[in-house]
C-alpha cells in the first residue's frame, strides 16, 4: 500500500481534479485505488457521485470517534474505492487540534487496516494545513502536489517548501514529492514562464506530464463522472492517462 497525499495549501490548483483522475486512471488498469476525502468540502465525493453519506460513515467519524477505516469503503461502479469526506471535517481542528499525537492518527488508522491490500492510497486535502493535512501528510510515503500557474500560487511555493521541510524533522525522513503542472496553457506566457520557473526550481521532482486547461475537466464533476468515461478522448483525459503511467513508471504509486 502506497499512500500518497495529493496537498497544496492553495485552493483551485487541480488536487482534487487530480485525485480524482489519477484514481480513474488507476481503477482503468485494475489497480483498485483508494481515495481518502479529507476536505471538509467533500468535492471529489461529490465529484464521483457520492453526497448524503452520513458523518459517522465518512473521513469525520474515523477523526472524531475512532471509528476503523474498514467499514467506511465504499466500492464506486469505475473500479475505485472511496471513504467519503464531509462537512463535520471543518471542526476537527477545533476538536483535535491540541490533543497529543493527534498528527499520527491516520497513520495509525491505515497501519491498523487490511483491507486495502497493495492497493494505492490518494489523499484528497483541503486547502489548509491544519490538523487534517497534517494527518495526510504524516500517514503518506510521497506527496503529490499541482500547481497552476498563477502569480499566487508560485508564490506560496515557498511556504509550501518549507511547511515539507519542517514536518521533515519529527518524521525523520525526507518526503518524496513531485509537482504537476496544472491548467497548462502553451499559448499563455504567463504559463510558459512557469513552467521555466518550476523546472528551474524542482528539475526531476516536475513531472514531465503537463494538465491542460481543459472544460471537460471541469464539467465531468458536475455529472459525477471521471474524465475517462464523461470525454475519453479530450486532452485532458489523455493527459491524466499520461501522468498516471508517468508516476506508475518512476514508482511513486507503488
Ligand atoms: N486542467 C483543468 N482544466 C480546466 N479546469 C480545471 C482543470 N483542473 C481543475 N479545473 C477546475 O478548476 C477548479 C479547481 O480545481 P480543483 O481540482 O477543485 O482544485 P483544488 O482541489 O486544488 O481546490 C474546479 O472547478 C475544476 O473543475
Ligand atoms: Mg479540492
Amino acid at each position: 500500500m502506497a499512500v500518497i497525499a495529493v496537498f497544496n495549501q492553495k485552493g483551485g490548483v487541480g488536487k482534487t481534479t487530480t485525485t480524482l483522475n489519477v484514481a480513474a486512471g488507476l481503477a482503468m488498469l485494475d489497480r483498485q485505488p483508494v481515495i481518502l476525502d479529507l476536505d471538509p468540502q467533500a468535492h471529489v465525493s461529490l465529484a464521483l457521485g457520492v453526497r448524503g453519506v452520513p458523518s459517522a460513515a465518512c473521513m469525520s467519524g474515523f477523526f472524531r470517534s475512532g471509528l476503523p477505516l474498514e467499514g467506511m469503503v465504499r466500492r464506486l461502479g469505475n473500479g475505485i474505492r472511496l471513504i467519503p469526506g464531509h462537512a463535520d471535517l471543518s471542526k476537527i481542528d477545533a476538536l483535535l487540534g491540541s490533543t497529543p499525537g493527534v498528527a499520527s492518527r491516520l497513520r495509525k488508522g491505515l497501519r491498523d487496516t487490511g483491507v486495502f491490500g497493495p492497493s494505492p492510497v490518494l489523499i484528497d486535502c483541503a486547502p489548509a494545513l491544519g490538523v487534517l493535512s497534517l494527518n495526510a501528510l504524516f500517514a503518506a510515503d510521497r506527496v503529490l502536489i499541482p500547481v497552476t500557474s498563477d502569480f499566487l500560487t508560485i508564490q506560496g511555493l515557498n511556504r509550501l517548501d518549507i511547511a515539507l521541510q519542517v514536518l521533515e524533522q519529527p518524521l525523520q525522513r525526507r518526503i518524496e514529492r513531485r509537482v504537476v503542472l496544472t491548467r497548462y496553457d502553451e499559448s499563455r506566457p504567463q504559463c510558459r514562464e512557469a513552467l521555466a520557473n518550476l523546472k528551474q526550481r524542482y528539475g526531476e521532482v516536475l513531472c514531465d506530464t503537463r494538465i491542460p486547461d481543459d472544460p471537460a475537466l471541469a464539467e465531468s464533476p458536475a455529472h459525477g463522472l471521471d474524465i475517462f468515461v464523461y470525454a475519453g478522448d479530450s486532452p485532458g483525459a489523455h493527459a491524466y492517462r499520461q501522468l498516471t503511467m508517468e508516476l506508475l513508471d518512476k514508482g511513486f504509486l507503488a
